[in-house]
């Protein structure tokens, strides 16, 4: 296979040494596809892709998350945008502190660390200081640089914060986190009109990888077994109409793990998507995979390996299924704008003198996008779940325009 093969983008062109690191992770994606058999369903590419030790995305050292592809980054995420989106959290992680009198957060998949920097900062600034701060991070370069962002944002707190290894027994306390479930490998399914033979019944595909001369390609296998659960909705669908989709197994998979741990508090989970309903749709017949280099969005997840973001939306319903199966209550369901709202960032913001400009407008424009339907405002969601909270009216991020309804 052709490892450093041209790829057909108008994307910008990475340096030799990313270049030749994306050669290493095409080269050892290479030999995970032979070793299979030839044919790797994307769920395992996608996690290779990010995970692979030393040398996935997320595993590696990518720039990732920043606000400007100048800085080497990808994306941004809610906290690299505005310390705003901690310090209104901190609203909601204080309240739980006094309701539990467990002072003790575990955030999964803590990026850059600025999130943690910057809601340790928040609380002590609200009077509930985080007692100890635990990380659960899967990669060791991030797993460094959170310290080095911890170490320079909010030194003093430095002593609170510890890296797990594996999961406690059981956690009290708050357990949070922000963009992790889309960055959870998704099995990939292509729905096919029926061919000749077929009884006018549509055919059901899983996509895997497979190495041409010229790179990676898709290839999909007929799949006669059960599908996924979450895809009964779709056979009602017109028999010729197509629909390419994901499945979430290794995300539900997550919750289903760190709900037992979960023995008094809350786990608040922040991210992209939808309920099934909305995620299932006739109309979203594309997916939802996506991929991020240098903060171009593009549909390529074969695009030099290790250098890009893949993702795909989160599917909500599942989510929520996943975690009451596990035994945890729905404590609620609902968009970022309503949470960040309901939690007071219009009054945290208000603080902000706007006089000011050099603060003010960059700090107006932050919370613009956290709020904007048309950017974070809808799209994002946060659910949160619970256990020994029973006596509890509801949290303040839920107050209003609460919808597990439409779970
Ligand atoms: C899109 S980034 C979000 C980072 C950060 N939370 C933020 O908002 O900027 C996804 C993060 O989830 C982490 N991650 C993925 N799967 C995980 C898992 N099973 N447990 C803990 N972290 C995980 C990745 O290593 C990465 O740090």
């Amino acid at each position: 296979m052709n490892q450093a093969a041209p790829k057909p983008h108008s994307l910008p062109v990475p340096e030799p040494d990313a270049l030749e690191h994306s050669r290493r992770l095409t080269a050892h994606l290479a030999d995970a596809i032979r070793d299979a058999g030839g044919w790797l369903p994307f769920d395992r590419f996608m996690e290779l892709a990010l995970y692979a030790p030393g040398l996935g995305y997320y595993a590696a050292g990518a720039a990732k998350f920043g606000r400007l592809a100048a800085d080497g980054s990808d994306f941004v995420t809610a906290p690299e945008l505005t310390p705003f989106f901690a310090r209104t959290l901190a609203r909601q992680v204080s309240e739980i502190f006094e309701q539990t009198g467990d002072a003790k957060v575990l955030e999964f998949g803590a990026g850059s660390g600025r999130l943690a920097a910057d809601l340790l900062l928040a609380l002590e600034a609200e009077g509930a200081p985080c007692e100890r701060y635990s990380i659960m991070e899967l990669s060791g370069e991030l797993r460094a640089r959170q310290r080095d962002t911890i170490a320079r944002v909010a030194p003093h707190l430095l002593d609170r914060v510890s890296w797990l290894d594996q999961l406690p027994d059981a956690f009290h306390g708050v357990m949070l986190g922000n963009e992790v479930l889309d960055a959870m490998p998704v099995r990939l399914w292509a729905r096919r009109a029926p061919a000749n033979g077929q009884d006018g019944r549509p055919v059901w595909f899983e996509r895997g990888v497979v190495c041409t001369p010229d790179g990676f390609a898709w290839e999909e296998r007929r799949y006669d077994g059960a599908l996924p659960e979450a895809l009964a909705p779709l056979a009602a669908l017109p028999p010729a109409q197509e629909y390419l989709t994901e499945t979430h197994e290794a995300a539900a998979a997550f919750v289903r793990s760190v709900a037992p741990l979960l023995a008094r508090g809350v786990l608040l989970l922040v991210d992209y998507g939808f309920p099934a309903r909305e995620y299932y749709h006739p109309q979203r017949a594309q997916g939802t995979l996506m991929c991020h280099y240098r903060h171009h969005a593009h549909d390529d997840p074969f695009y030099y390996p290790g250098l890009q973001d893949i993702t795909a939306h989160v599917e909500f319903s599942g989510i929520a299924d996943a975690g009451v199966q596990a035994g945890l209550d729905l404590l609620g369901f609902t968009s970022q704008a309503r949470f960040l709202m309901n939690a007071g960032i219009v009054e945290l913001m208000s603080a902000l003198d706007p006089s000011d400009p050099k603060t003010y407008l960059p700090a107006a424009a932050a919370a613009q996008k956290l709020l904007s339907e048309a950017e974070m405002g809808e799209l994002f969601k946060v659910i949160a779940f619970g256990r020994g909270m029973d006596e509890w009216a509801g949290l303040i991020g839920f107050a209003t325009g609460e919808r597990s309804h439409a779970l």
